[in-house]
């Protein structure tokens, strides 16, 4: 099973790589960072809500992706519509899991929410079942911080 990363480490490095205020140069750079240093994944990206109820696809590293994903759909749309971070360990045991790629077995979404406007979410996705621990959400929830206080996102 895939180790995670020191997440405090990544915190550190991550700040440290953030150095605009721009959204669009700091989420593209978010991504790439994940995609390097977090273990195991097959997709990291950004989708952001620039109309109500519905997520357009932004900076991301992995293959093409679905474009756009209502409120209502996925794993994406419930962590928008909860505001809540959704892990799940094995993506084919939700009914209305949107694939984007097949290889995809578990996935965790962490929403973006500033000063109680929801932003976006972050999406990463893995090929193994059970990436994603509590210790994974509690990083990656901790990164996505950083990302919103490095970041001009209103
Ligand atoms: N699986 C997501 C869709 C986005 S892709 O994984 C990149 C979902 O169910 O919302």
């Amino acid at each position: 099973m895939t180790h995670s990363p020191d997440y405090a480490l990544l915190g550190r490095q991550l700040d440290a790589l953030l150095d605009t205020r721009d959204w669009l140069t700091n989420s593209a750079q978010t991504c790439a960072f994940l995609m390097q240093e977090v273990p195991g994944l097959n997709w990291a990206g950004f989708y952001l809500q620039r109309e109500p109820e519905v997520l357009s696809l932004g900076p991301f590293q992995g293959k093409p992706a679905c474009h756009p994903i209502p409120f209502a759909k996925g794993v994406c749309g419930a962590a928008a519509r909860r505001r809540q971070t959704q892990r799940i360990e094995d993506v084919h045991a939700i009914d209305d899991h949107i694939a984007c790629d097949a290889a995809s077995r578990s996935e965790l979404v962490v929403p973006v929410i500033v000063n109680d406007r929801l932003w976006g979410v972050l999406d990463l996705d893995s090929p193994e079942h059970g990436r994603f621990t509590p210790t994974d959400q509690a990083g990656i929830e901790s990164l996505v911080r950083v990302f919103i206080a490095r970041t001009d996102l209103d």
